[in-house]
């Protein structure tokens, strides 16, 4: 259906899309235009998959265009990110064990009908034009000998696709929803605490913010009781594959992945 007429106050911004009031409780994720429908397609499937599952997760409706854009429907929550309640209490203790207690309940669930998590790693590594032929066969061989698992692996665990509304927390962004082995999920949710770079909105406070992020990762490992030597092969594959994701212009975080992998011999 289309939406026009109905939209309202903008409530979200993240790097995909923006959400916007719609009225009767609901919001529209309503991504960039461009986007491609496909990717918006897979997360109306996958928020679909999780319906049945017993977490705090937030219920999509129906597909919607606006002005040529595509979007989906989903329930409005009333309340803030995690990430900027944390930005603004520094209470990382508090926020990276509730993070992992999160996702300890989404690992506990299967999820057979999603696509595989070493698949997408898979496509992504064989997709970067960063790596050159040897390192990405190094790195596909290694992603072939890790297991492939079957429990709800978010994909894009971190403390901004978490939205608290009176002390209950939302799971949002489905976008990369998948099955995989746990490790999998927890290496991902690693990399984007620990590894990305700086917003640019923070970075006055750099030195501030590296230090919560470093002991955030900590505390977010302890709770979900995995060390960091179980992780090391699935970090290295995670970050290989994020860099097909990053835009011409996240060249800090590009350049911080290739380092990180030549430091461990890519
Ligand atoms: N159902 C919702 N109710 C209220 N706010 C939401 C909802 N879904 C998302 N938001 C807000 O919009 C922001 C971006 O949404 P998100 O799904 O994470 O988009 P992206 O895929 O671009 O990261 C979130 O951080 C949150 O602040
Ligand atoms: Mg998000």
């Amino acid at each position: 259906m289309g939406c026009d007429g109905m939209i309202g106050k903008l409530i979200g911004k993240g790097n995909t899309a923006e959400v916007i009031a719609v009225g009767d409780g609901k919001v529209v994720k309503l991504f960039n235009r461009g986007y491609p429908l496909d990717s918006v397609c897979k997360e109306f499937e996958n928020s679909k998959l999780l319906h049945g599952l017993e977490l705090p997760t937030v219920k999509s409706y129906e597909m919607v265009t606006y002005e040529g854009r595509n979007g989906i429907l989903y329930d409005r929550i009333d309340g803030e990110s995690m990430l900027d309640i944390l930005l603004h209490t520094e209470d990382y203790e508090k926020y990276a064990n509730t993070l992992a207690k999160l996702q300890k309940q989404m690992l506990a669930c299967k999820l057979g009908g999603a696509v595989s998590l070493k698949f997408i790693l898979k496509r992504n590594i064989e997709y970067t034009d960063h790596l050159s032929m040897p390192n990405k066969a190094k790195l596909i061989n290694m992603l072939d000998s890790l297991p492939d698992g079957d429990c709800f692996c978010h994909g894009d665990f971190h403390f901004g696709n978490v939205i608290i509304e009176q002390e209950q927390n939302y799971i949002i962004d489905y976008m990369n929803v998948c099955r995989g082995h746990e490790y999998g999920d927890i290496a991902r949710t690693v990399y984007l605490i620990e590894m990305t770079p700086v917003p640019a909105a923070q970075i006055h406070n750099t030195e501030r913010i590296l230090f919560m992020k470093k002991q955030a990762t900590d505390i977010y490992l302890q709770e979900i009781g995995v060390n960091r030597e179980c992780l090391s092969e699935w970090l290295l594959v995670t970050a290989a594959a994020r860099l097909s994701e990053l835009s011409n212009e996240q060249t800090d975080e590009k350049n911080s992945v290739l380092e990180y992998l030549s430091k461990q011999g890519l």
